[in-house]
């Protein structure tokens, strides 16, 4: 089908399948008023491969139905394979369309209709053989919001990983039958969570423009504090749902999420000093060491490793002549001494690989802890170190 013939870019006006009721001259006539799509009646995808004479001319349509979708029901992969092998044989059909909406009792009890959306592994592998199997242009699913209740996401993001065209939604559930009220935002969620990126993937296929890879990158985020983290194995299951059916390989970039709380940068408690009703702890680390708090404002943890229980407000910073030379600002800290040691958490990511020799500062060592064992795994930097390549120039 070529593209002007059903193009999504604006609303476009479909005739909803209404089974017994809009036959060919019903269309026709609605087709004449303006329709930019006709359905046909639902077809059971039984009857159409036993060859049914009533089902097989319930398929025929107007000469004015272009574009024009026939709609399927059913819920044997084998049965709906070879339905569509009929319907292939049949010229003048654009899409075929699979119906996971219908609420009647005589089609649920056959696992049909919305019956599919109880069981929605078998729902993506009956879309998937339809779109492998149809020499139609588009691939299309009618669903419900759910069977007893909304799970609109979940149904609409296996109909998409699928391989569907596109979805029409009944925004009620099987429950709902005909008459709860209808449930706009339920309708305006599957839109927005239907992901740009697979149709971005197919697009490309459709145009000859094959990729080999995606990436989807990192972002996963880490606790600093109280965060609640997304959990992974729903991240990656939307991710594949998402990907199903594309021979595609998926990159992910989970960096900080597993460096990130790996590392902690451990600095020790010069003095404090209070200036006006400010306390200050100045520590021996820097923001050469560990530039995220004043590059943008990055949280972290921080703890001082003494006993003292009498906390106050302060703010951590280290010794170089700088206003942006902080870790903390406004943090409540015990009183410390001079030589206790200070941990900021979450430091394994953006810390050491953004440090720096401002201020002449060499490089802190790094150790590392494996199996409880600590071990140093690079020396402290020395002013040496910071000019040897600059030694054999120097005059
Ligand atoms: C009598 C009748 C028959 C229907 N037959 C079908 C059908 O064969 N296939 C289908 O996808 N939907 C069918 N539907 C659902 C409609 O296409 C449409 O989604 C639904 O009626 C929308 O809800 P509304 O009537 O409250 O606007 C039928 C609805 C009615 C009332």
């Amino acid at each position: 089908m070529s593209k002007t013939k059903l193009s999504f870019d604006a609303p476009i006006y479909v005739l909803a399948p209404l089974a017994g009721y809009t036959d060919l001259p019903f269309r026709s006539v609605v087709k004449k008023f303006g329709a930019d799509l006709t359905v046909s009646e639902m077809l059971s995808s039984n009857a159409l491969v036993h060859g049914s004479s009533k089902t097989l001319s319930m398929i025929e349509k107007s000469p004015n139905e272009d574009p024009y979708s026939v709609q399927l029901a059913g819920a044997e992969v084998d049965v709906i394979k070879r339905a569509v092998e009929i319907l292939n044989e049949q010229e003048g059909i654009d899409v075929i369309d699979l119906n996971c909406g219908c609420p009647v009792p005589k089609i649920v009890g056959h696992g049909s209709g919305s019956s599919l959306l109880l069981n929605l592994p078998l729902m993506g592998d009956i879309i998937k053989t339809i779109k492998d199997t149809s020499n139609k242009s588009l691939t299309s699913v009618k669903i419900r919001l759910g069977f007893e209740k909304k799970n609109h996401i979940e149904i609409a993001k296996i109909v998409e990983g699928s391989g569907a065209d596109f979805l029409a939604v009944h925004g009620r559930t099987r429950a709902g039958k005909f008459k709860s009220e209808v449930d706009y935002d339920a309708i305006r969620e599957i839109k927005e969570s239907v992901k740009i990126i697979t149709d971005l993937v197919r697009n490309l296929k459709a145009i000859k423009i094959e990729l080999s890879f995606v990436d989807v990158g990192g972002g996963l985020g880490i606790v600093y504090k109280d965060e609640t983290l997304i959990d992974t194995n729903e991240y990656a299951q939307s991710i594949l749902e998402n990907m199903f059916g594309l021979d595609i390989t998926i990159i992910c970039e989970p960096g900080r999420f597993m460096v990130g709380n790996a590392g902690t940068f451990v600095t020790k408690v010069l003095y404090e000093k209070v200036n006006g009703n400010k306390r200050f702890v100045i520590v021996d680390g820097a923001m050469n060491d560990l530039i995220r708090p004043s590059l943008y404002n990055a949280y972290h943890r921080i703890e001082v490793l003494n006993d003292n229980q009498e906390f106050s407000d302060c703010n951590l910073v280290g010794p170089v002549c700088e206003s942006g030379d902080f870790f903390a600002k406004n943090v409540q800290l015990p009183k410390t001494e001079h030589n206790d040691l200070v941990a900021i958490y979450s430091a394994g990511a953006y810390g050491f690989t953004m440090a720096s020799n401002y201020n002449t500062r060499g490089k802190v060592a790094e150790i590392a802890i494996e199996n409880g064992n600590d071990r140093l795994i690079r020396r402290r930097e020395t002013f040496e170190d910071i000019i040897a390549l600059e030694e054999e120039f120097i005059k």
